[in-house]
This record gives C-alpha cells, structure tokens and sequence, in this order.
C-alpha cells in the first residue's frame, strides 16, 4: 500500500530557544530532519517525500539531504506563515497517489509498524491519526481559577502522521484557506467539513520536539533504543 508523505519543516522553533530552526539541531550526530526523514526513507510503502522548508534556508536543506543519502525527496516546496499554510503548499505538490501522509519534521520517532496501520486505516475510512491517551487530570479554568474537571476517558492526545485520501485533505484544505480558518491539526480540517477521523492508538516515544526539554527526552528515547 503505497503513500506520499508531506513533511512541514518551515517553522521557526521559537520555543526551542535554539537560534536555529530545530529541525537542525542533532541527536547523537544525525539532525533532527535527516532522522525524521529516514524513517520515511527507509519504509518501502513510501513512494515520495515533500519536504516543506523555509526558503531562506534551502541551500542548507539541500546540503543535508545530499550529505545524509535522502532519495526520496520528490519536491522541496516553501512554507508559509503558520504551519497549515506550510501543509497546504506541500499537498499541491502531491502526484495522483491515493494516501497521504502529513508528518511534523520534528517528530523522529515515529515508526514503520504505526504508519502502515496508518495507512490501512486511512484507506478504508478516509482519514487516521495517531493519538494517545491523556495521563493527567485536564482541568479547565479561568484566570487560574478552576471552573470543570474535564472527562478523561474520552481524550486523546493527537500526533503525526495524520493520514488522508488525498482528494479528502485537499479538499479539507481549500475549504479552510476560502474561510480564513486556521486548526491546531490537518484532521481538524476535515472534520470541520463532516470527515470522518479514526483514531489509532498511538506511542507516548512518538514526541514532538518542542522545548528544550525535549532534547533530555529524545536523548532517553535514542539510548533505549541502543539497549533493547
Ligand atoms: N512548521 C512549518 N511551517 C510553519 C510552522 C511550522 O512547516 N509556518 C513545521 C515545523 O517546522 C514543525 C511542525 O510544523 O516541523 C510542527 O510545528 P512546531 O512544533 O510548532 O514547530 P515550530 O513552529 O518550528 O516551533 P515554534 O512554534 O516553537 O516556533
Ligand atoms: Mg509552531
């Protein structure tokens, strides 16, 4: 079952507080985008890689892909102010493939075994996300003041990579773009024109690297998988 990913790496990683976009930055020599690509790299079910950067750091990009053997780049597009602007110009440049994927640059640990359920799932309903169950108690306030105690068992933390049929995401896209309308994920898109979204459940290791933090975690994740 073959798919096209589309990989927003265009982002500035403010809260990173690296000086440097985060997709950069390296985990035990590799940068972090080289290691998130190679996944997709090294997976037979993908056919194409889009890469979404930002334009003033192509040559860079470019440089890296080369460096580290990424042959599956198909397009390097350019990204736009936020991130669903970024997504919405990696998609147009999707060949006529039936899946595809929409995977965070910064989010390495993503493995072969859960995007092809992925994939599976999206084929048969149209649209499938990773998602993990929440851990905490989530309390809603108000100027730090406590005003519900939300029900766990119904929430899910969402992740990458979210896939779609394709004319489904584009289509999702478009219609957000017309309305001005900016979600926090690709599958909020959809959803919002009456797609159907199935859950998979995900890894808590499939960590987006967001905050310094992170890099403690991601060091962790790598380490264990040295071990085991
Ligand atoms: N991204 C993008 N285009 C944007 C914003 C984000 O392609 N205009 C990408 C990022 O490069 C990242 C992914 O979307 O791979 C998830 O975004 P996030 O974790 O928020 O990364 P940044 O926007 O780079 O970080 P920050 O919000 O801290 O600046
Ligand atoms: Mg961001």
């Amino acid at each position: 079952m073959m798919y096209e990913v589309v990989i927003p790496a265009a982002g500035q990683g403010k809260r990173m507080k690296a000086g440097v976009n985060k997709q950069l930055i390296e985990l035990q020599n590799e940068p972090l985008i080289v290691r998130t690509l190679k996944v997709f790299e090294n997976d037979e079910w993908c056919r194409g890689i889009i890469v979404v950067i930002n334009e003033a750091e192509r040559t860079q990009f470019e440089q890296l892909f080369s460096r580290f053997h990424i042959k599956k780049i198909t397009a390097i597009v350019s990204g736009g102010k936020e991130r669903q602007h970024s997504v919405y110009n990696g998609l147009k440049a999707v060949k006529n493939g039936d899946i595809v994927l929409i995977h965070d640059g910064a989010r390495p640990f993503v493995t072969i075994e859960h995007i092809h359920e992925l994939v599976k799932e999206a084929k048969e309903h149209g649209a499938a996300i990773p998602a993990v169950r929440v851990k905490d108690t989530i309390k809603k306030a108000r100027d730090q003041f406590v005003e519900e105690t939300v029900e766990r068992s119904s929430l899910w933390a969402v992740q990458t990579p979210q896939a779609f049929h394709v004319s489904l995401v584009l289509r999702a896209h478009e219609q957000a773009q017309k309305d001005g309308y900016i979600g926090t994920d690709d599958a909020s898109l959809v959803e919002r024109i009456g797609g159907k979204v199935k859950i998979v459940e995900g890894d808590y290791r499939n960590i987006k690297l967001t905050t310094p933090d992170d890099l403690l975690f991601a060091e962790a994740i790598l380490s264990s998988w040295v071990i085991s």
